[in-house]
């Protein structure tokens, strides 16, 4: 069924519910049936660069099928950039709408948020605080870079917000290693710290941006202090395109692209198994 994202205030401390992108219907199914083999909840989420892909009629109308297979599926606007994707998300039924103003000054983010929340009308609302790597990296310093738990705590108050993402050195996109090493040169780490603090000021379940590719184990400290959304896209675009590559090199012959996306799917669905379980999802649908 489709479900807000107050799900996340029940998985807070114990699990965390994966966010995963998708963009068309292979990775759609992909995702929903490894939940569904897995008793697991799930978001779904589309970006504004899914939208224009594939168009919101389109995505939202998979997404409600999608959802008729016995486990609770938010459908999710992230990184939403414009009030008009907001307003667009919301009359195509999405249940939960990420507005990223984390390039705003502080007080622009929370004009912006009030506005998302208002017009939410009972869909869940994630903003964001700190810059996550890649997407957002014209950073040049730390302090600016993670997430300051004064100005958190003082968002979400002011804000009234459901969920808060936040930047404790995670990073969008691929090449987490370069990054890491990037980082470590700028003295940059994943802030445990930082999170601990946030989440003893913050009562709202904490969103991970950037979640492919980050260790098991610190997943589990992530999720310990707070975190109960996880966002995991570049993980399921290489596995599906890696395996695309790797059929056409082997199947130079074949014509028919489902042949070429069965496998393809079979990938993406693998990844989604093992990270519910790595989240501790699994069973809690
Ligand atoms: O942050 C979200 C995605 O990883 C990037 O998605 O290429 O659809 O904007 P996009
Ligand atoms: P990854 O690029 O690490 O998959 O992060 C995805 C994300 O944060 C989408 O909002
Ligand atoms: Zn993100």
């Amino acid at each position: 069924m489709l479900v807000n994202g107050n799900i996340l205030k029940k998985a807070k401390g114990k699990y965390a519910v994966g966010a995963f992108d998708i963009n068309n219907l292979e990775m759609l199914k992909a995702v929903i049936s490894a939940c569904v083999e897995e008793r697991s909840p799930v978001i779904i989420q589309t970006t504004e660069g899914a939208i224009r892909y594939a168009g919101i009629e389109y995505l939202a109308s998979m997404a409600k099928i999608a959802a008729l297979q016995g486990i609770p599926v938010v459908l999710h606007l992230d990184h939403g950039q414009q009030l008009d994707t907001v307003k667009a998300c919301i009359a195509h039924g999405y249940t939960s709408i990420m507005f990223d103003g984390s390039h705003l000054p502080f007080d622009k983010n929370v004009a912006t948020m009030k506005k998302v929340v208002s017009l939410a009308k009972g869909r869940t609302v994630e903003g964001e605080l700190g810059v996550i790597l890649g997407k957002e990296d014209n950073i040049k310093s730390a302090k600016n870079f993670y997430t300051d738990p004064n100005a958190a705590e003082l968002f979400v108050k002011k804000t009234g917000i459901d969920s808060l993402a936040v930047a404790i050195g995670t990073k969008h996109g691929l090449s987490k290693k370069d990054i890491s090493e990037g980082m470590k040169k700028h003295g940059f780490r994943l802030r445990f710290d930082i999170l601990k603090e946030i989440s003893e000021r913050v009562d709202v379940p904490l969103v991970l941006h950037g979640g492919s590719d980050v260790a098991p184990a610190d997943i589990k400290k992530c999720i310990r202090l707070g975190v109960a959304k996880i966002n995991i896209d570049t993980d399921l675009r290489v596995a599906f395109t890696k395996s695309v590559r790797e059929f056409i090199k082997k199947n130079p012959e074949v014509y028919d692209p489902r042949e070429m996306l069965k496998p393809a799917m079979e990938s993406v669905k693998k990844v989604v198994k093992k990270k519910v379980r790595e989240f501790g999802s699994y069973n809690k649908a």
